[in-house]
């Protein structure tokens, strides 16, 4: 049989311990190209025409001289052997007698923790390479902590390069009981120490006769024999519907891929979100009818009633059933370049649910190298911080570290659809789900029937003198001349009140126009036109207020002025101290100013008069008929 036969026969063969998903962490300095180099050499899977470029590669680059370079192996299969360096996760798959493996491989450097984490989000266990020579280093700390950030329980603490330290029994512990120290609050379930020299195979897959010392298990021992407990299938019941399959009238399916859980025909399911129940009729796949399916397997499921299901929706059993919240506690890894801002608005996917979500609260950051709590305002790339978070409605989720599938999300850049951060879910909030909306006898319909009028916010929004405060002045005055009931938020007398606490970072001015926005709210629930004029710069804390109101109500004028005008106009003085240096973040110098794409309506100050500029704006509230 061909090698490529054999390795799917095997990979495909069922009647084993199933599958061990694992990550190796460790630099290139440590050996783990190596090490996973001699792990597939071992196993004899390496196919041939891999093993025969290797052995004419090992003499023209390697560094062992006549003997097989295994790090080139690996870096042969990624073609990166240029580099020197393996920049991004790959998966290698392979198998013994007994087991069959999947490796995430990713490389050790601090910018690639997402990529660490990307590998680490499937994996079973974490093989934590350490060089004897050094022993505990800041990167093993920090593998250690995304390991068990991203779920990990199982890790093997592999010691190599033993025969560069003499093979020293004494050494190994010291290495052992110094890890076993600082890691101990990650609460691993097993960590295996294991001293071994990859290079030379000792402790890999077979014992090692300068260390006859080591009475533990080889490496590959470990990973044919432990138990991961991660059998899905023993979990509870959970099935996101990726699709509503409707071919004809006559059938309604749910389609997706069961992440925990097994079901059968007649079990009662629940639609998470709404609590609808209905029993499983038939579980249909290509293949035929099944009596059966569980965790892993991808299903359409047909139901005995006509419920509302949507995609996104999750089915599950009735008993153990997950979380459904819009507040919860997770901790957040952030992915991009433009920071991470508590306030601002994301949209978050988890299984196949999408809501817009904003981060309420970063409690701390972490430091991935010392594990201790660190204050901070933002995440930057690569951050990890612990957070509370707000959907705009609620999901149905299990907590990370009970099932993964059902326990994690992502964060999307609402403008660029970027995936800008990853999550996983600790827990609900409960003290915010108690809270229900008390319904009052007289509502905002009534207030603004009172005056006659429909509320509105006159959102302006441009660069520091540009005229907002100026124009809103003059429609307020107008309306309230014409007996219309009005109230002013006005940036600079906001920040001496409400949010005098606030500066011009970034983060300050998402949430400087958060509370605003909401204070907005609720004068138009007291029936008012509230005229607010604040240079948010961001289009996403616009969009925001946009959001908090019904949609006819938000109207966002940009007021509109070239920035050489405003620095001519300098009505308080401000441009000329930015210039000057001593105002930082000024708006439109050392700080962004994102225009609005789609404003209701767009006046330029530099061609027409303020007073013009309110003329079209009160024409606009009386076409849309808000004055009454
Ligand atoms: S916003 O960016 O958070 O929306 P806001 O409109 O509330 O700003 O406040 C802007 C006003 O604060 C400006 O009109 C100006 O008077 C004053 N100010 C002081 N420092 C700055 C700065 N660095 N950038 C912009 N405005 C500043």
């Amino acid at each position: 049989m061909d090698v490529r036969a054999d390795v799917i026969s095997r990979l495909t063969r069922t009647g084993d311990r199933g599958v061990l998903r694992f990550i190796t962490c460790g630099s290139v300095d440590d050996g783990k190209s190596t090490l996973i180099g001699r792990l597939l050499y071992d196993s004899k899977l390496i196919f041939e025409d891999q093993l025969s470029t290797l052995e004419k590669d090992s003499r023209k680059h390697g560094t062992t001289g006549e003997e097989i370079d295994f790090a080139l192996l690996l870096d042969g299969l990624e073609a990166e052997r240029q580099q020197g360096i393996t920049i991004d996760v790959a998966y290698r798959f392979f198998s013994t007698d007994k087991r069959k493996f999947v490796v995430a491989d990713t490389p050790g450097h601090e910018q690639y923790t997402r990529n660490m984490a990307t590998g680490a989000s499937t994996a079973d266990l974490a093989i934590i390479l350490v060089d004897a020579r050094k022993g505990v280093l800041v990167q093993t700390l920090r593998h250690s902590y995304i390991a068990h950030m991203m779920g990990i329980r199982h890790v093997v603490l592999a010691i190599n390069k033993m025969d560069l330290a003499g093979h020293s029994r004494a050494r190994f512990h010291e290495i052992v009981s110094n890890y076993l120290a600082k890691v101990e609050n990650l609460g691993f379930e097993t960590i295996t120490p294991i001293p071994m020299s990859a290079r030379y195979g000792d402790n890999v897959t077979s014992r090692s006769e300068a260390m006859d010392w080591h009475d533990g298990p080889t490496l590959l021992e470990l990973l044919e024999d432990i138990d991961t407990e991660t059998d899905a299938r023993s979990g509870p019941f959970r099935f996101p519907v990726q699709w509503v399959n409707r071919p004809n009238l006559d059938f309604r399916g749910f389609s997706g891929t069961i992440v925990s859980g097994t079901v059968q025909p007649g079990d009662e399911i629940v639609v998470a979100s709404s609590g609808q129940k209905a029993r499983v009729a038939r579980i249909v796949t290509a293949d035929g009818d099944l009596e059966e399916a569980s965790a892993g397997e991808a299903v359409t499921l047909v139901l005995d009633a006509e419920i509302d299901i949507i995609r996104g929706d999750m089915l599950t059993g009735t008993q153990d059933r997950p979380e459904v919240a819009s507040q919860f506690a997770a901790e957040v890894l952030w992915m991009h370049e433009d920071a991470m801002h508590p306030g601002r608005s994301y949209l978050l996917k988890a299984g196949g649910q999408v809501t817009p979500v904003s981060v309420t609260e970063l409690k701390y950051g972490v430091d991935v190298n010392t594990y201790e709590h660190i204050p901070a305002k933002e995440l930057g790339m690569n951050g990890i911080g612990q957070c509370n978070l707000s959907t705009s409605r609620a999901i149905a989720f299990d907590p990370y570290h009970e099932i993964r599938d059902t326990g994690s999300f992502i964060l999307i850049d609402r403008y660029t659809n970027q995936t800008v951060g990853a999550g996983m879910i600790r827990f609900a909030l409960r003290r915010a789900t108690n809270i229900h909306t008390h319904q009052m006898d007289v509502d905002k319909t009534r207030r603004a029937g009172l005056k006659a009028q429909k509320p509105a916010v006159l959102w302006f929004t441009g660069l520091s003198g540009a005229g907002k405060s100026t124009i809103a002045n003059i429609v307020e005055r107008r309306l309230a001349e014409a007996g219309h009931h009005t109230y002013s938020l006005d940036g600079d007398n906001v920040r001496h009140g409400l949010n005098r606490d606030l500066g011009f970072t970034e983060g300050d001015r998402v949430e400087n126009i958060r509370r605003i926005g909401e204070v907005a709210r609720l004068f138009v629930d007291a029936g008012l036109i509230v005229t607010c004029s604040f240079i948010s710069p961001f289009r996403a804390e616009r969009q925001m207020v946009r959001e908090l109101v019904e949609e006819d109500e938000f109207i966002e004028v940009f007021v509109d002025a070239p920035i050489e005008v405003c620095m001519q106009r300098d009505p308080k003085g401000l441009y000329k101290k930015a210039k000057a240096g001593e105002i930082k973040n000024f708006t439109g110098f050392d700080s962004p100013y994102e225009a609005p794409e789609t404003p209701e309506l767009h006046v330029e100050t530099a061609t027409i008069s303020a007073e013009e500029a309110a003329d079209r704006i009160i024409a606009l509230l009386r076409r849309s008929g808000r004055l009454g």
